[in-house]
């Protein structure tokens, strides 16, 4: 199972593996990682589960679609690296992806 390393704003570290498959927002909610909030569960509506990709992984994550562009357009705070994390799916070729959380979300 993949490993997922979420830091936090503050520079916590969260751990977690996940099922191949599964999104980096559900890996976040289903193992109690503060910092996303996902209000949509998923759908690409409301951006609540903005992330950071680790500059080591923009390259295997690849780029937002534009319909994830164009919610990032309603994020603060963006910057280049930023994703959507429901928006990302894990998958063993993302073993040990890193991603830093916002300070906030929206
Ligand atoms: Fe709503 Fe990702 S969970 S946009």
């Amino acid at each position: 199972m993949p490993l997922v390393k979420f830091i936090t704003h503050t520079g916590e570290e969260h751990e977690v593996h996940v099922s191949a498959g599964t999104s980096v927002m559900q890996a976040a909610m289903d193992n109690g990682v503060p910092g996303i909030l996902a209000d949509c569960g998923g759908a690409c509506s409301c951006a609540t589960c903005h992330c950071y990709v680790d500059d080591a992984w923009v390259e295997k994550t690849g780029k937002p679609d534009d319909v994830e562009e164009q919610m990032l357009d309603f994020v603060m705070e963006v910057k280049p690296t930023s994703r959507l994390s429901c928006q990302i799916t894990v998958e063993d070729d993302l073993d040990g992806l890193v991603v830093h959380l916002p300070e906030s979300q929206i």
